[in-house]
């Protein structure tokens, strides 16, 4: 690696800035990090911007304000020895190079000051101790003492350190391992494999918060089973998702098997991947059949039953968002929803989809029919190319008759043709439970088809139905 290409790395100007700050303080200073890692990947430059000084960081960071154009603010960060600059499109993070060991219970680090090469060892992956020179008498060169640079051409994720101790001082790095090796499609060497096995219960004292930010990357990848199958091989997944463990395995009763519906899963998962990346319709996929383990039995004469696993699914879905403190809003609302309906369009496709049928699932899915079916076609897995055709034909079957039936009927975002104001003042009735049950059935009779959905046959069911529940018509004067 020769100089000129790290200087290509610093064509940001503001790196000059660090630099001539830096000259002015007296102390040196570095980039290190994801930057560096990102550019020598030709993943271009990153926007997060990781600096390490050989002395005080946040010192450094004011000292580069003071230099920016309109003095950006300095959010400091006293009791990590950090501090942090957002300029126009790039936020620079300065932290002071430390000897750093961890309390056993937390991840707050015991802060002393140290090298580069202290810091760099202290580091997660040795293609995350990648560091460039800011300093002028070797402006870009490339600090490896961890060959992190050979790691990143054999695409191995290794430790500077043993592996028991960079886990064991930081057990995030668990979920990060997995994450880069699915992000870069790496490898984790195998003895930092091991350490994660064996360190795999200090992922107890990381927060929610950060164990699903890191799904949340394994998930966005583009094969994310990579991530899960690691996840489950090091134990990690029995803590974090348990309801997608308790899938995994065969049974075998009167030689009945059902499939292994973690496998599957993951497979479901992949497959969406190539077809979304909306990240909620992954963890979708991921979900979908989660009711199967509490749901499952086996019935003599039908065999192995799953009943009710998608309704029980969504229920499931609150209470693990709830307990990784995942938001509780309309993206959780979406991936119930997604796993409640997740068998309909299958249902549909195995038989003849009569049209109120079709119109049911497009007012159930609602605004969602089309994730839906995204949905349900990853779901198939079937290795047997003949099904495999047969199933994705009578897919494109339903999907043509929903687009057809849509069209005609507009149940989609519905809206109903008559309001209960209406009925109220059609009948003189005050609110009460029987407009509801008015309402229902005009809902009712034009997702039957046995009435289009248009204002004037919904008014006339209407005077029908009222009429014959007892409701006189009020004579407008
Ligand atoms: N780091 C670490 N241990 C952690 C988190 C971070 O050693 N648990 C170090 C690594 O050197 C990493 C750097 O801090 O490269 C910056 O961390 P971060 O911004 O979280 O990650 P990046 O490596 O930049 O990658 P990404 O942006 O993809 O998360």
């Amino acid at each position: 690696m020769t100089h000129s290409t790290n200087k290509q790395a610093l064509s940001n100007p503001i790196f000059t800035v660090i630099s001539d700050a830096a000259k002015e303080l007296n102390i040196d200073c570095y980039v290190i990090g994801g930057f560096v890692r990102d550019f020598l990947l030709k993943k271009g430059t990153a926007k997060d911007i990781d600096i390490v000084a050989i002395g005080s960081g946040i010192d450094l960071a004011k000292k580069v304000a003071s230099k920016l154009k309109g003095k950006p603010e300095v959010s400091v960060f006293k009791n990590f020895g950090t501090a942090m600059i957002k300029y126009n499109d790039v936020e620079l993070e300065f932290v002071g190079a430390r000897k750093e060991s961890y309390h056993e219970d937390s991840r707050k680090p015991v802060v002393e000051d140290g090298t580069l090469e202290d810091d760099q060892k202290r580091r997660d992956f040795t293609i995350n101790a990648l560091a460039i020179s800011l300093n002028e008498t070797n402006y870009g060169a490339l600090l490896d003492p961890f060959n992190g640079i050979q790691d990143l051409e054999d695409k191995i994720l290794r430790t500077p350190l043993a592996p028991g101790i960079t886990y064991s001082d930081d057990p995030l790095r668990m979920m990060r391992a997995i994450r880069f090796a699915t992000q870069l499609n790496f490898k984790i060497e195998d003895a930092s494999l091991q350490a994660i096995t064996e360190n795999k219960d200090r992922i107890k004292i990381i927060s929610k918060e950060r164990i699903v930010d890191e799904l949340h990357k394994i998930l966005a990848s583009s094969k994310p089973s990579l991530g899960f199958s690691l996840l489950h091989k090091t134990e990690l997944l029995e803590y974090i998702l348990p309801e997608l463990t308790a899938l995994q395995g065969i049974e075998e009763i009167e030689g009945q098997r059902h499939k292994d519906n973690f496998w599957h899963t993951l497979e479901v998962v992949d497959n969406i991947s190539e077809n979304t990346d909306n990240v909620w319709l992954r963890w979708a996929a991921l979900l979908h059949d989660i009711g199967k383990a509490p749901t499952k039995r086996f019935d003599k004469k039908i065999g192995w039953t799953f009943h009710a696993h998608e309704f029980i699914g969504s229920k499931m879905v609150a209470k693990l968002f709830k307990r990784l403190r995942m938001p509780l809003n309309d993206k959780m609302k979406f991936v119930q929803k997604m796993v409640l309906l997740s068998s309909r369009p299958i249902i549909l496709s195995e038989d003849f989809a009569t049209d109120s049928a079709v119109r049911r699932l497009i007012f159930d899915a609602g605004e969602h029919i089309e994730d839906l079916m995204t949905l349900c076609e990853a779901d198939i897995t079937t290795k047997n190319p003949k099904k495999q055709k047969r199933y994705k034909d009578n897919f494109k079957l339903v999907r043509q008759k929903i687009v057809e039936v849509e069209e005609r009927d507009h149940v989609r975002n519905f809206q109903p043709p008559i309001s209960g104001e209406e009925i109220m003042e059609t009948f003189n009735l005050k609110p009460s439970k029987e407009i509801g049950i008015l309402k229902e059935a005009i809902k009712e009779a034009i997702l039957e088809g046995e009435i289009p959905n248009e204002y004037e046959a919904a008014y006339k069911l209407m005077i029908q139905k009222g009429k014959s529940m007892g409701f006189f018509i009020e004579q407008k004067s």
